[in-house]
């Protein structure tokens, strides 16, 4: 019976939760900056902050880090010894040497395809569909209901906004925003946010 905590009592953490006993972990403690304040997150106890966390790495076979933030994300990753491997709900679909990095989660009705290498910390969520031969970079996160068609690249930290679609072999940079819908058909720089169909910077 495996033993997971998961640093982060939100709502995302709460999917990665359900993920994690979906993928057959058999406990799970929830760790959170605000506890004590919270105890609980539903059926799981909230047992400590972040440092408590870290500290703690030795009860458990692995620790991951639920937070929505990339940046955040990534900190609080690299300060733990026992991250755990990518964990992915069996309701999605993982092809041919596809490579998820750890701390990687997949979400439910996901589908990731031939050939896709992903790195460390990322969130492919909900029902996105990521095609052949694409690479995402660390602590990447694409949002449910995204499609990425095949060979495209996207940057480490870069966001992909629910419901977006990127057109095949597109190139985007780290630290970039996809806006909720847009369809991106030419590349996107380091940090630049693009919205609309199609898809432009905007003015921010
Ligand atoms: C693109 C985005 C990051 C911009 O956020 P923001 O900087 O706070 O932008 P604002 O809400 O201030 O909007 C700025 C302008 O862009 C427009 N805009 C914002 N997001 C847009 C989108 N996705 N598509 C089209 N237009 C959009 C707004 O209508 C506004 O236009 P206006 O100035 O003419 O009124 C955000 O709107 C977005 O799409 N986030 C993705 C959310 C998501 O996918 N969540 C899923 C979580 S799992």
């Amino acid at each position: 019976m495996k033993r997971l905590a998961i640093i982060g009592a939100s709502g995302h953490g709460k999917v990665v939760a359900d993920v994690a006993i979906a993928a057959g972990v058999g406990s799970i403690s929830f760790y959170d900056d605000k506890a004590p304040d919270i105890k609980r997150l539903g059926q799981f106890k909230v047992v400590g902050n972040t440092g408590d966390a870290i500290q703690d790495s030795g009860l458990y076979d692995s620790v991951i880090v639920a937070i929505g933030n990339a940046q955040t994300r990534e900190k609080i990753q690299k300060q733990l010894v026992k991250v755990s491997s990518a964990i992915v709900h069996p309701a999605s679909v993982i092809g041919s040497d596809v490579h998820l990095g750890e701390g990687t989660v997949v979400m439910p009705g996901a589908i990731i395809n031939a050939g896709v290498q992903i790195g460390s910390g990322a969130i492919i969520n909900s029902g996105a569909v990521i095609e052949h031969d694409c690479c995402l970079g660390d602590f990447v996160h694409v949002c449910p209901n995204a499609s990425i068609a095949g060979g495209v690249t996207i940057g480490s930290h870069s966001w992909i906004g629910i419901g977006a679609s990127v057109i095949q072999s597109v190139l985007i940079g780290e630290y970039a925003t996809v806006g909720a819908g847009a369809v991106v058909i030419h590349k996107v720089a380091d940090n630049q946010t693009v919205i609309g169909i199609p898809a432009k910077p905007t003015n921010k």
